[in-house]
């Protein structure tokens, strides 16, 4: 029987079949061809890509195809500033500026303030505070101030709002109902939001008054809003975004859900976590796939490909082959032990955000020069 799990931008429930996903949610696998295809264009493949994290696609041989013709994309992503950041949400940040850096293109940011306040019980007080503390985080990863803007979607509203309408007018009710799940009890703010999400697909087409290709970096999560975007968009008259989507980062007990601060604090890495905590987290929750004693992990080794620290280093935290591939030849083989693998991923997340901290310090003056001007 299908073990049954649940993909909504707003839930993930359940062990997640990215196969299965591929499928219902009709997206395609990206290939061996179109990794070399990228590669002509990046020289090198982000391990993020080379190891598959990055796994599926919409048009991105399009997006590829109209570059080479010359005409440029800009990219698109987002946060919804529903409280702290954590490593989940940095993937698709720090894989959205390899893409720009390599193609030296032009970033749209959304921060959907409207959103988390539709989608909670926060106030809009508390979600401001938030959204800068998110937009330190951002910040920090080095996003090429002259080509980066941040949309505010209460503060741009004069810019997004009538954009949003002109989506909504394509949109009926049965059409969110069956792509978001909707009941009759979802506010009819939570409605309408989708059409929001869409606008920055377009935006910097109606600003520039020509049609520029889009290219949407996103965990599969918020394939739904783009799939209903793709749909309308040559309504009218502009080109269907095009996107990659990465799989979830897992909590830290297990590998087959997502990182998410809606669930078990406790199983979440935060940018802000100090060195403590990190350790503390790690030694306590990853889960392992070590065996239950150190003579039998000796003698019948641990699993990579259920330990939540190992799979960590492999989505981001050991980018070196060479490194990887010897620390999980000595896992399977029982040399290296649970405790001691553990020790190195502590050790890597640690040297990553304290880096990270220290810039999130340094964009406290900079959130201006990022905001987009109108
Ligand atoms: P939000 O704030 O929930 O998430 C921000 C980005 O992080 C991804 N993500 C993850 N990626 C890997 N592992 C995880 N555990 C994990 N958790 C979250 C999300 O897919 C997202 O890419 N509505 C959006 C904000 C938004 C947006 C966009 C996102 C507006 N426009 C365009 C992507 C692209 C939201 O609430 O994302």
């Amino acid at each position: 029987m299908k073990k049954e799990f649940k993909v909504t931008p707003w839930e993930v429930k359940g062990e997640v079949d990215y196969e299965r996903l591929i499928k219902e949610f009709g997206v395609s696998k990206i290939s061996e061809k179109l990794l070399e295809k990228i590669k002509k264009h990046t020289g090198e493949l982000n391990p993020m890509l080379k190891r598959g994290l990055f796994f599926a696609h919409r048009d991105l041989n399009w997006i590829l195809d109209e570059y080479e013709k010359g005409n440029k994309f800009f990219l698109y992503t987002g946060r919804g500033p529903s409280g702290k950041v954590h490593i989940g949400h940095l993937i698709p940040w720090i894989f959205t500026k390899w893409l720009q850096d390599k193609f030296n293109v032009e970033l749209y940011f959304q921060f959907t303030d409207d959103e988390k306040y539709l989608f909670s019980n926060k106030s809009y007080k508390e979600i401001q505070k938030i959204m800068e503390d998110n937009m330190l985080d951002v910040i920090a990863l080095g996003f090429n101030p002259k080509k980066t803007y941040f949309l505010i979607d209460t503060k741009h509203a004069g810019l997004i709002y009538k954009q949003a309408t002109r989506v909504a007018r394509k949109i009926t009710f049965s059409m969110v109902k069956s792509s978001f799940g909707f009941k009759d009890s979802n506010n009819i703010g939570s409605i309408f939001y989708t059409s929001v999400q869409a606008v920055p697909a377009f935006l910097p087409s109606v600003l520039k008054k020509k049609n520029i290709p889009c290219l949407i970096p996103h965990a599969i999560d918020q394939d739904p809003h783009f799939r209903l975007t793709r749909d309308i968009l040559p309504k009218l008259g502009y080109y269907k975004p095009a996107s990659i989507q990465c799989s979830f980062i897992p909590p830290l007990t297990g590998i087959k859900g997502k990182m998410s601060s809606s669930g078990n604090k406790e199983t979440v890495i935060y940018t802000t976590d100090s060195q403590k905590e990190v350790e503390r987290k790690i030694k306590k929750y990853a889960f392992s796939g070590g065996q239950s004693t150190i003579t039998e992990h000796r003698e019948k080794g641990g699993n990579p490909d259920i330990d939540v620290s190992f799979q960590y280093l492999k989505i981001f935290f050991e980018p070196d082959n060479k490194k990887l591939e010897k620390i999980e030849r000595k896992y399977r083989s029982g040399e290296l032990l649970t405790s001691e693998l553990k020790e190195i991923l502590i050790e890597k997340i640690n040297t990553f955000l304290k880096k990270h901290q220290q810039e999130r310090e340094k964009a406290k003056n900079k959130i201006d020069k990022f905001i987009f001007k109108d």
